[in-house]
């Protein structure tokens, strides 16, 4: 999978792409992404990318030209399954939206800025819109590091068995069991006997109705 993300603070993503499983993936070749400097798309010596809104209003709006530009080119390059622009209005992600976007080839999310992007970019260029809560950032950048993140991790062959996202909360709609570690015994804290009984059956069984319980006591409305 290639991923573009077009935005005005490119540095924002440079350790959060460069760490971890987001690393892993592009040293695999799975996964490729490159960061677009929107100002280098300004149509002005200022280097500027956003004006005042029509009408009036508090904020700047950033503006069709550097955007439509910036896309005409990459477009030029690649066919995108999407065009994504993270917004506070967007459909709200879900592990179901990052499993499906998990299977295209080509993405690109444009991160949204001021007060948003001029509507007619909206209407024309992109084809999906998505929101990380229901709360509002100060730009779209840690939106779109949220969001190709969960698709990153669910894409074939990222992780390995032992990390298999397919054991992640949400994949089944609910939330994982709880997890331990050594040592067996700590501060009087025992570590459940099942998990140390070597029956596999019963380990597994343990997990789901773990898991049930606290979907049903967390997170209900997953049910
Ligand atoms: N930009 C600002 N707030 C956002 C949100 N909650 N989700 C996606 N993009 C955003």
């Amino acid at each position: 999978m290639h991923i573009d993300i077009i935005t005005l603070f490119p540095d924002l993503f440079t350790s959060v792409f460069s760490h971890s499983i987001l690393q892993r993936s592009q040293n695999k070749g799975i996964v490729s992404v490159e960061f677009h400097d929107l100002r280098q798309y300004s149509v002005n010596k200022y280097k500027s990318v956003d004006d005042y809104a029509y009408g009036g209003g508090a904020g700047m709006v950033m503006q069709i030209e550097p955007i439509a530009n910036c896309l005409k080119d990459l477009k030029s390059k690649r066919d995108y399954d999407e065009i994504i622009y993270t917004s506070p209005d967007g459909e709200m992600l879900s592990q179901g939206i990052s499993n499906e976007l998990s299977l295209m080839k080509n993405i690109c999310i444009l991160c949204g800025h001021y007060k948003g992007i001029d509507e007619r970019i909206r209407e024309h260029l992109i084809t999906r819109e998505i929101s990380i809560g229901n709360y509002v950032l100060s730009g779209g950048e840690l939106a779109a590091a949220v969001i190709s993140d969960s698709i990153i991790r669910v894409i074939p062959g990222v992780l390995n068995d032992e990390t298999s996202a397919l054991t992640d909360s949400f994949q089944n709609n609910l939330v994982s069991p709880p997890v331990y570690s050594r040592p067996y015994e700590y501060n009087g804290w025992k570590v459940p006997d099942v998990l140390i009984s070597g029956n596999q059956r019963l380990i597994d069984e343990w997990n789901i109705e773990q898991s049930l319980k606290r979907t049903k006591e967390r997170r209900p409305e997953l049910l």
